[in-house]
């Protein structure tokens, strides 16, 4: 492996462009675009640039569902005004690594073993890419060594911050996870995924009428089930103490909506290198925990059957 093709060109015209290819250096990257940025650092050297990225609470991380452990104050999230269609409109824009939207606080979560408010201020998305027919998995966390084709990360700040970066400097950040499969067609997704061809190039923004945030996910009833540790955000700086959940229910998008992603997205300003596999991959859990919210067992409570088998034990004692 390596970057072989382009070793040519680089020697040709690393005279020409030396003094880019030092700015270049500094440069964070996925792997699949280590042989079209010259010099750019890939997420194994991630941690020579932003120091955080080589810590021990990192995401993401595979999840191993024998390994969890089951929590009951994991309760279900109460989604605020997420049914709401914002009135002013959303900016959807391609900063050169994801797309991403910014939203303007006024959908919130609380509950779901959160202390406090939490203010949803942006949704993203991470992708795979094609091999032939076959669509090859983009999302960062996995169950039991199983990706998805996609992750949507909303990131949300707890109430008291005014924006992301005081949020992460202020240890205030709680995203929400959802993994995407290749399903049915998904009509709610079409003011995102038909607007991308106005913001091809890295660095575009463009205007797109806001959506009821809980459009986007499963329906209230089922983000019910989800897990929840302590990471990071998955890019540079890899700031730690983020509070992750992730929903077992994943978001349902038509293969053909999927193929979007890369088909009108570039990671360039010149449109050259289509924007694909903008995945982190897995990091070491070391010593950390998974919870699982125990919401969707069907099984009561165990004080319910403690219950019921007094009652009984009462009634049996009263026939004899
Ligand atoms: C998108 O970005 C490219 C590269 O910077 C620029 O040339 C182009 O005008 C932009 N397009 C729009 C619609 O803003
Ligand atoms: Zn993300």
């Amino acid at each position: 492996m390596g970057c072989l093709h382009g070793f040519a060109l680089l020697v040709l015209y690393s005279a020409v462009t030396a003094a880019a290819a030092s700015e270049d250096g500094k440069n964070w990257c996925y792997l699949s675009q280590q042989c079209q940025v010259q010099g750019c650092k890939e997420p194994r050297q991630w941690a020579t640039l932003f120091r955080d990225c080589g810590k021990k609470d990192q995401s993401p991380v595979n999840i191993l569902t024998q390994q969890v452990q089951y929590d009951n104050s994991l309760k279900a999230f109460n989604f605020k005004n997420y049914d709401i269609k914002p009135s002013k409109k959303w900016t959807m824009q391609n900063n050169g690594h994801t797309v991403q939207v910014q939203l303007d606080g006024s959908g919130m979560v609380e509950l779901g073993g959160l202390t406090g408010r939490y203010k949803a201020m942006q949704f993203h998305f991470h992708w795979g890419s094609q091999e032939g027919e076959l669509l090859s998995p983009g999302s960062e966390h996995s169950i039991d060594g199983e990706r998805y084709a996609m992750e949507a990360h909303i990131v949300h700040i707890k109430e008291e911050f005014n924006d992301v970066a005081s949020a992460i400097k202020g240890k205030g950040v709680a995203v929400l996870g959802f993994f995407i499969k290749a399903g049915n067609k998904n009509a709610n997704y079409e003011p995102l995924i038909s607007n991308f061809k106005a913001i091809s190039a890295a660095g575009n923004k463009t205007e797109i009428p806001a959506l009821a945030l809980g459009s986007l996910i499963p329906e209230k009833k089922d983000p019910t089930s989800f897990y929840r540790y302590k990471g990071s955000l998955t890019t540079p700086g890899c700031n730690e103490e983020v509070i992750w959940t992730l929903f077992e229910k994943p978001i349902e998008l038509g293969s053909q909506q999927i193929q979007e992603f890369w088909k009108k997205l570039y990671f360039d300003t010149n449109t050259k290198f289509s924007m694909m596999d903008n995945f982190r991959p897995v990091q070491p859990i070391y010593s950390r925990t998974v919870y699982k919210s125990n919401s969707n067992t069907l099984l009561p409570p165990r004080n319910v059957l403690l219950l019921i088998s007094t009652a009984v034990y009462l009634a049996f004692t009263l026939i004899q």
